[in-house]
């Protein structure tokens, strides 16, 4: 076969870019995984493919250092859902933790109790509006049916 030269530069051009851009995927990648923090449940290990905006999928958590305690402790008699919804201080939080603990069987949690409750004050702060605000001065459109 008889390459045209200009066909040919034109092969190598492109092998030069997919050859780039695999690299920066591959860096990509290693800068990605390499500061994952180890989460103290191994059998609670995070994939990656859980978390799409900053958000646990099968709980609804926000992804922050102790969450995964928060999913292994916290998740397995109810909801995430009712951890999130509970706005409290700290004080409140570990009165709360130790009426489970008294009431609901809820186990010792050793030193993961402040990592848990230090994730719970921080991402789900008493002061946080739970709602957004009322929308104000709108201009309504008329809807047309064409
Ligand atoms: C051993 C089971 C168990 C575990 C584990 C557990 N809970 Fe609970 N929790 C309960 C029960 C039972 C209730 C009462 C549920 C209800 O009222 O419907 C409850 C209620 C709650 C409530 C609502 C309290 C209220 O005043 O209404 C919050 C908030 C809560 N749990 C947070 C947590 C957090 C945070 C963790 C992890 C540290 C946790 N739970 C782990 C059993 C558990």
């Amino acid at each position: 076969m008889n390459f045209a030269k200009g066909q040919h530069k034109k092969s190598l051009l492109t092998s030069i870019l997919v050859f780039v851009a695999a690299l920066l995927f591959v860096l990509l990648i290693v800068v990605k995984f390499k500061d994952e923090p180890l989460e103290p449940s191994p059998k609670n290990k995070i994939q990656s493919s859980d978390i799409v905006d900053g958000i646990h999928q099968p709980t609804g958590l926000k992804d922050d250092e102790g969450m995964m305690a928060v999913v292994t402790h916290c998740t397995g008699c109810h909801s995430a859902q009712l951890v999130i919804q509970n706005r409290m201080n700290r004080e409140r939080w570990n009165a709360t933790i130790r009426w489970m603990q008294e009431t609901q069987n809820l186990w010792d949690l050793g030193e993961n109790q402040e990592l848990i409750v230090d994730y719970l004050v921080k991402n789900y702060p008493v002061s946080e509006k739970g709602r957004r605000a009322q929308l104000q001065d709108i201009e309504w459109y008329e809807l047309t049916i064409n």
